[in-house]
């Protein structure tokens, strides 16, 4: 297992310093959620946000948008130091082409789906990106409650990458405590995401490591 940390839960106001401690108790990547009020309910962060964090971690940056247009933003985040960049099935534009275009900056493509997205509809193109990021809860905010389905949905997920011999990692979104992750391990997810578990605790280092205390040494 490898750790998200989800920043959409930090202070705002010491964002940088707040991840330099997840980085310090062995995060391996920052999830930076940027929404756009209009694919999602809500506005979050941007590229210059990205751009300023950039200079002060070194953890591998998963640029997850909840844009309704990604092909437009590819570049800018592409430019100000997104490693990963995910997009949802749901947006608009043609996911083989927004593929290509995350490639052709040199950043690694993620797809994304939403709780009530049929898993058969990334099957095409698990074998275009590196990770395919299930959601469990609704996207849009933080400290929501896992969706139990979603665990399901990624054993499928599992069984198909398996037995196509595609390397494509799977990440799950939403909800995930210490209490949960096991669960989220054994139906076969590669990457967590955790944003109220890490940065909604008062100890950011002791949070990160509980988590890989729970992952049973899998990481
Ligand atoms: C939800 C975001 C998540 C969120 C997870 O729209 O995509 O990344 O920050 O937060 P928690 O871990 O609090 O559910
Ligand atoms: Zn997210």
């Amino acid at each position: 297992m490898k750790l998200a940390v989800s920043i959409l839960a930090a202070d705002f106001s010491r964002l940088g310093d707040d991840l330099k401690q997840a980085e310090a108790a062995g995060a391996h990547y920052a999830h930076i959620d940027v929404m756009d009020g209009h694919f999602v309910p809500n506005i979050s962060i941007g590229v210059p946000v990205v751009a300023s964090l950039r200079k002060r971690s070194n953890l591998i940056f998963d640029v997850h948008l909840m844009i309704s247009n990604p092909m437009d933003y590819i570049e800018a985040f592409a430019k100000t130091g997104a490693d990963i960049i995910n997009f949802h099935i749901e947006a608009n534009g043609n996911p083989k082409e927004i593929i290509e275009k995350i490639r052709d900056f040199g950043k690694r493509p993620a797809i994304t789906l939403n709780p009530d997205t049929p898993v058969e509809a990334v099957f095409p193109y698990l074998g275009l990106v590196d990770m395919v990021l299930v959601m469990s809860v609704f996207p849009g905010f933080g400290g929501q409650t896992f969706i139990n389905e979603a665990l399901e949905r990624a054993r499928s997920l599992r069984k198909y990458i398996d037995d196509n011999g595609f390397k494509t990692l799977i990440e799950m979104d939403g909800g995930i405590y210490c209490e949960n992750v096991g669960q989220v391990i054994d139906a076969g997810v590669d990457v967590v995401v955790a944003g109220s578990a890490v940065f909604g605790s008062t100890n950011i280092e002791g949070a990160v490591k509980a988590f890989y205390d729970r992952s049973k040494g899998g990481f």
